[in-house]
């Protein structure tokens, strides 16, 4: 199993951005602690602030066939990001969405998932577990 975790803007500064709602760890923490749970599986982690690489680093995994999951956090571009939302609808390499923060109880603006009709699945609300469930079910997904 290889899973590619994709996070977008300012997840890069996990840890120093409201920790209140993010939590205090950084992202590089959370991945070692990851890579301990899910030993048999062999994670890459990239982050990009900028919407277009994002959508290369889809593409790239998307014809890399060593790579069997994909846990994307979009971030901001959740709600904003057509171009990212046509990119997963072209897709086969299974992807499930993540979210730290339950974005339906935070503002109007975050209610729009623009992302999720064209993803297998989301996880979010549950913070750095959020991942962890992601993981869990490529894990299964793969194994049937
Ligand atoms: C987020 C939620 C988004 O609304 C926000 O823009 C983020 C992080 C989350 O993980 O909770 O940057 O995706």
């Amino acid at each position: 199993m290889k899973i590619l975790i994709i996070n977008g803007p300012n997840l890069n500064w996990l840890g120093r951005r409201e920790p209140e709602i993010y939590g205090s760890e950084s992202f590089e923490d959370i991945f070692q602690e990851l890579k301990l749970e899910f030993p048999q599986a062999e994670m890459l982690h990239v982050q990009s602030n900028v919407e277009g690489e994002i959508i290369n680093e889809l593409q790239k995994a998307e014809d890399d066939t060593s790579i069997t999951g994909i846990i994307l956090n979009a971030a901001a571009y959740t709600h904003t990001s057509i171009a990212i939302a046509d990119t997963l609808k072209s897709m086969k390499t299974p992807v499930i969405l993540v979210h730290l923060s339950n974005i339906y109880n935070r503002e109007p603006e975050r209610h729009t998932d623009l992302l999720l009709a064209n993803a297998d699945g989301c996880i979010l609300g549950l913070g750095k577990k959020s991942y962890f469930a992601a993981a869990y079910l490529l894990n299964l997904r793969l194994r049937v």
